[in-house]
């Protein structure tokens, strides 16, 4: 498949050189944040290849390394005489110190995590307008003792007497710290003093830049031929969705399959709510009885997952199948298949280490590889709370724009047992009822997501009125995270709990219990199943 649309005007880039810590998405997000475009790229990619993507400014990222372990990873000198404004963090920081002609030794000088930084020039680039004493976050074996010539000393620290440098001739800087972490209290401000000061970019990568640079790429990359779109109902296809339709209109299509097991509300959402908002076309294929009868008799979780995504595929199959007859003559124009794909995706992809599939994840959009179309991507660039703003910037509902993650198999993988209709109209009720509070409580913004699952093969002896009662119990698993790779369960407040289970109890037939899920993950996973 051909790969994505390029943008039509590249913006000013700041290139994030990644030496393999887990740091480098956070300092390309940072970078953003600070209105710049920003790309990752692997550390091994060659000086020369860095320099043609005519980079603003070059950042080097901390690392796991020494600089003095086997095999640690560096860099060409010609990086630092191409008259590119460079800056080091962490091993990035020792890395230039050495290649330079400066002293790093392991000299047993470790600091991990909060230590207080002692600025020695306030006036300097990096550190004008902060506080001569500021706590940062550092992570170090080895430690720079002298720096290179040409270099003023900047900061130190109790244990490291080099803890930040600049040569502002050559517009070379480096910190020993994280100033992309929070810990690091004025991190942000110094990395924008080398963005603004040191290396002279205007912060103009604004949400409405990106829409009309997307806009444009779209339109370029489609001409007039046609395109498709599977709407899931989250925020990814549904922004994806919206910015085709602005580029081109009614040569879009979207798909809807309706699977029968989202949650309340959700699907008159993408019928109504989206479709007034982008005015975009809309097929909407009801599979409710499809998918029910595929599950009928199954209780396990990874075939519940196979065949929610072997039954999605056929059934988006038909329908693309349909749009394209209905498209008659025109029908092989059809050309394009739009996806929701983020930027963490692409960088994962692209060589990351991999994880281990711990769940057979589905993503409803996610389709088969043999299919002819190629592929339009349009937030291929962007970070998860820039698709939101984007959605914004496009007027798309606030329910969707800001919704938290759901799995692709919806409330399938949230009912432990078989999934039958009862269950899942029961399993609805106590999910709505859950986000109501949470909304109303204000909390929304405070957790990342907070599944709501049945136990459907579980009862349990109640009383309720007069009576004794054998109901279900439900779940809550609210849980705070940065990227669901793990997560800790959200401490909620005790009277908005309590409230929930009230409800959920009085006014859902069958339950007569609600529990919370206090585990983290590891060793849990956020998904019960
Ligand atoms: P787990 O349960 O693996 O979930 O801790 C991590 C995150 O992924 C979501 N999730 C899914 N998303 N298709 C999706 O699109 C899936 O099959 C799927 N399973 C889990 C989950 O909601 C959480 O945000």
């Amino acid at each position: 498949m051909a790969s994505n649309a390029a943008a039509s005007s590249a913006p000013d880039t700041v290139l994030v050189v990644d030496f393999g810590a887990q740091y480098a998405q956070l300092i390309a997000r940072r970078v953003r944040e600070a209105r710049v475009f920003s790309e990752i790229v692997p550390s091994t990619m060659p000086v020369a290849e860095m320099l043609a993507k005519k980079p603003k400014a070059i950042i080097l990222s901390g690392g796991p390394s020494s600089v003095y372990a086997e095999q640690a990873p560096t860099l060409d000198r010609a990086l630092f005489e191409a008259g590119v404004p460079v800056f080091g963090m962490c091993y990035g920081f020792q890395l230039m110190a050495q290649l330079l002609g400066g002293t790093v030794d392991n000299s047993g000088a470790r600091e991990y995590g909060r230590t207080e930084l002692h600025v020695g020039r306030a006036g300097s680039t990096l550190f004008e307008g902060t506080p001569t004493e500021q706590q940062v976050w550092m992570s170090h074996g080895d430690a720079c003792s002298a720096a290179p010539e040409g270099f003023a000393v900047t900061a130190s620290t109790d244990v490291v007497p080099v803890a930040a440098f600049e040569n502002d001739e050559k517009k070379l800087y480096g910190v020993q710290y994280h100033p992309e972490v929070l810990h690091s209290t004025h991190g942000q401000q110094v990395l924008e003093h080398f963005l603004y000061r040191g290396a002279g970019i205007e912060p103009s990568w604004t949400t409405g830049s990106i829409v009309e640079e997307q806009v444009a790429a779209i339109r370029d990359r489609v001409g007039d031929k046609r395109a498709i779109c599977g709407l899931s109902g989250g925020v990814d296809s549904a922004v994806a969705a919206a910015l085709v339709q602005k580029a081109v209109g009614s040569q879009l299509t979207c798909v809807y399959v309706d699977h029968g097991l989202m949650r309340k509300g959700e699907t008159e959402q993408v019928e109504k709510d989206f479709v007034a908002a982008t005015g975009v076309q809309l097929k909407v294929v009801d599979a409710e009885e499809r998918f029910l009868a595929a599950l009928a008799g199954v209780s396990d979780p990874e075939q519940k997952r196979k065949i929610i995504g072997r039954e999605f595929i056929r059934v988006f199959e038909q329908a693309q199948a349909e749009l394209v007859a209905e498209a008659g003559e025109e029908g092989a124009e059809v050309a394009f298949l739009v996806q929701g794909t983020l930027y963490p995706d692409v960088v994962e992809s692209g060589g990351g280490t991999g994880t281990a599939n711990i769940k057979s994840h589905h993503n409803v959009g996610g389709l088969p590889e043999d299919l002819e179309f190629e592929l339009v991507e349009p937030l291929r660039q962007l970070f998860k709370d820039e698709v939101r703003m984007v959605g914004q910037e496009l007027g798309l509902p606030e329910e969707i724009v800001q919704r938290q993650p759901f799995p692709g198999p919806g409330l399938g993988i949230r009912i432990i047992g078989e999934v039958t209709r009862d269950r899942l109209d029961l399993l609805r009720e106590a999910d709505a009822i859950a986000r109501e509070e949470l909304t109303a409580a204000g909390l929304d913004r405070d957790i990342w997501q907070c599944p709501v699952v049945l136990l459907a093969d579980v009862r349990s002896v109640g009383v309720q009125g007069d009576g004794r009662t054998y109901g279900h119990p439900i779940v809550l698993r609210p849980v705070s995270s940065e990227d669901a790779m793990t997560a800790d369960w959200s401490r909620l407040p005790y009277d908005v709990l309590a409230k929930i289970s009230t409800r959920i109890t009085n006014e859902v037939a069958d339950v007569n219990r609600v529990a919370v899920d206090i585990t983290s993950k590891p060793p849990g996973t956020i998904e019960w199943e």
